[in-house]
């Protein structure tokens, strides 16, 4: 089974922290959008007529497109690749594009799940962030989702903010259970360089992320979500039984996906292709019938290295008995050593083949996982 991820490469405004590629000027949105459909006419044989199990519209902002912009891009994907009968369509949404007739015409598109960018239920963070949406539009728009028929549902909240104390925290996961959501995504804020926020900062107008709020945040959404039924399958994605992402998981448990839109990146099982990261050029390079990507084939070393920082973050940890099997003794015997000195420190635990990070090893997780890296 394999993947397709679309790009929606517009948004309406700019959040603050945001480096995802995207453009507030949406005057070439039709001929970008043909651009696409013909990207994915291009792209064909990329996936081997793998059967596709997971779509996934993601950005920037999908919601942006209205239902016949999204049923153009859709067709073409049935028509061209095999499609399983149950797929997964997921679509991200912003709540201020959301409005009941919208939602019934996603769910008669055949979109099983939406994934909603809440990022707080406070206006003042949302204010802080620059989103569009207040706290009244979050909550309305995770009722109008399940009124339009939707039942897999996903919100994305982000914590470790400087106007989020725990308390508010606290709220904020409290509103979003009380709300009967099926899954949740929640980031810690990272500073991404040449972001409004990195310029805040540096012009001193802004605080940097506080490294403890940030840890005392986390336990707390390990805890609480933990007592509301929520599994954490991966560091920063929680759901009830039976919602696991379908799509997101396939990216970490190495499965082949096509991505399609200008900065999508696709993985065929041994090599890594990135669309470029400009809407003008993506456009003119598609006219030219040329598919306007870089492509790096993977060595061992970065095979392996991706595996143990995909598999590691995710509740199936990561099988060294795969990695015997599919890297060699170099690597087993390698990870069975720096794998040790973890177990030692309480970070690290074993379960017959497998290794998956402790509670407080989830705090420091990509430190830990780094340790476990092979480098030339
Ligand atoms: C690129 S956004 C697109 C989704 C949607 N258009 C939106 O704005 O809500 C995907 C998600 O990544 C998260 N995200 C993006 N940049 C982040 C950052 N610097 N720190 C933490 N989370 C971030 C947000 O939670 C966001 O919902």
């Amino acid at each position: 089974m394999a993947g397709i991820y679309i790009h929606i490469p517009w948004c309406r405004n700019v959040c603050i922290y945001c480096d995802f590629h995207f453009s507030v000027s949406m005057r070439n949105r039709l001929e970008l959008t043909d651009c696409m459909v013909k990207e994915l006419k291009l792209q064909e044989s990329f996936l081997d007529r793998e059967i596709i199990d997971t779509i996934y519209f993601g950005g920037g902002t999908p919601s942006v497109l209205n239902d016949q912009e999204l049923s153009k891009i859709l067709s073409v994907i049935f028509s061209l690749f095999v499609v399983s009968n149950d797929v997964e369509i997921t679509l991200e949404a912003n709540p201020d594009d959301l409005s009941i007739s919208y939602l019934r015409d996603l769910r008669k598109l055949g979109v099983n799940r939406l994934s909603l960018g809440i990022q707080s239920f406070f206006d003042d963070d949302l204010q802080w962030m620059n989103r569009r949406h207040d706290k009244n539009q979050a909550v309305r728009c995770i009722k109008d989702s399940k009124k339009a028929g939707f039942n897999n549902i996903n919100i994305d909240l982000i914590y470790g903010l400087p106007t989020l104390n725990s308390l508010k925290w606290k709220e904020n996961l409290n509103i979003a259970f009380k709300n009967k959501i099926q899954h949740l995504s929640a980031y810690h804020l990272t500073l991404e360089a040449k972001t409004v926020y990195a310029h805040k900062i540096k012009m001193g107008r802004m605080k940097e992320p506080d490294e403890n709020k940030g840890i005392e945040h986390f336990e707390m959404l390990m805890e609480i979500s933990h007592k509301q039924g929520f599994i954490q399958y991966e560091i920063s994605n929680f759901c009830l039984p039976g919602f696991i992402s379908r799509h997101n998981t396939s990216y970490w448990q190495q499965k082949r996906y096509l991505g399609i839109g200008p900065s999508a990146n696709s993985f065929n099982g041994y090599s890594r292709q990135w669309n470029i990261r400009n809407n003008t050029q993506y456009i003119k390079l598609i006219k030219e019938n040329t598919i306007p990507c870089n492509f790096e084939n993977l060595g061992v070393n970065e095979k392996y290295n991706e595996y143990i920082l995909t598999s590691l973050r995710t509740m199936w940890g990561a099988d060294v008995s795969l990695i015997e099997r599919k890297f060699g003794l170099e690597f087993y015997d390698f990870f069975i050593k720096e794998a040790k000195k973890l177990i030692f420190s309480g970070k690290l635990k074993r379960e017959g083949s497998y290794f998956k990070l402790t509670t407080s090893g989830k705090l420091f997780a990509d430190g830990i996982i780094s340790q476990l890296f092979m480098v030339d």
